[in-house]
């Protein structure tokens, strides 16, 4: 996609269904919600989001390979914007293990959110709240199994690794010497309260969750996901190796929300609409 392309891309307004009726630009949609206003001293505020098309897919396999991806007919420029005004209030990003091997391998689909290229209005967002230029990346691993060259690359922001109390020693050992903390916050798995806890601690408060299904999942098993941005594609894709929003033991009691933004996009993929929803944790 060419610049000039992008910019007109980005430039169409959008039409708001809920709460109000209007059109609406689509710059400083996500950025315009004070999401730190939720915090407090102690409480951390933790938001996710996801890309998804009509059929659940918010990721596909592709012939050949074990990794899943977002699919090429789902992801598109005006969503990938939104995914930036998310990432610019927050003092952390968080990422699984999984996708720290993508970047060491050099098969992730993008870096994380203010690595390199961020727009300029947001770079001065951040600066304007005091932030530093990049959110924290925090790390979820069980295995530990990680690569020191993706760590060492984001070594100009601050890097946690959230494991469980069992990881190998020599693991924790080798994520040290790269220059990330290691927390030690679950048994076999984090376990989300406590890592929100510690989070909370180390002066981390608004935390947005740009990982997949089972860190969902994660969060969701400890009832510490406030809200939830999904971007519903309305393509179907079907395909058989695939993954939906969240993966894991069933949700007992289920995990409830309110609507409390409903926006229709006529520009998404090809020109394909998508609606943009944004969903609070039911009180
Ligand atoms: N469409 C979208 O908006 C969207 C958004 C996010 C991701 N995706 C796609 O979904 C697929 C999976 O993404 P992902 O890798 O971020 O997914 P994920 O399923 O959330 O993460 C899996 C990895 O995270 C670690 N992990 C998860 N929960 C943990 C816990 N409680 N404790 C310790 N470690 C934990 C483990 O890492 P270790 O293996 O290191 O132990 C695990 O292998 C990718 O294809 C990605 O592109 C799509």
């Amino acid at each position: 996609m060419n610049g000039r392309h992008h910019r007109r891309d980005l430039n169409q307004s959008l039409q708001q269904l809920y709460p109000e009726r209007r059109r609406v630009p689509l710059h400083g949609l996500y950025l315009c919600e004070d999401l730190r206003a939720h915090t407090t001293d102690d409480a951390v505020y933790i938001y996710s989001n996801f890309i998804t098309s009509l059929d659940g897919r918010i990721a596909l396999g592709s012939p050949g390979s074990d990794d899943l991806g977002v699919p090429r007919h789902t992801a598109n420029a005006r969503d990938w914007r939104l995914v930036l005004e998310l990432a610019a209030p927050a003092d952390a990003v968080v990422i699984s293990g999984r996708f720290l091997r993508q970047l060491g391998a050099g098969t992730a689909q993008a870096w994380p959110p203010f690595s390199g290229n961020a727009p300029e209005d947001l770079l001065a967002f951040r600066a304007e709240l005091g932030l530093a230029p990049q959110p924290t990346v925090v790390v979820l691993s069980r295995s530990l199994d990680l690569p020191t060259k993706a760590l060492t690359a984001l070594r100009n922001r601050r890097v946690i690794v959230a494991a469980g109390d069992a990881a190998p020693a020599e693991r924790v050992a080798a994520v040290r010497a790269t220059g990330a903390e290691v927390l030690h916050a679950g048994a076999e798995s984090v376990d989300g309260r406590r890592l929100s806890s510690m989070l909370a601690e180390r002066g981390l408060r608004l935390i947005y969750s740009i990982a997949g299904p089972q860190v969902l999942h994660t969060l969701l098993s400890a009832g510490v996901l406030s809200r939830i941005y999904i971007t519903t594609v309305l393509r179907v894709l079907s395909g058989t190796n695939y993954a939906t929003l969240a993966s894991g033991p069933l949700l007992e009691p289920p995990y409830d929300f309110v609507l409390a933004g409903l926006y229709l996009d006529s520009h998404g993929p090809d020109g394909v609409e998508q609606m943009l929803q944004v969903f609070d944790r039911q009180p």
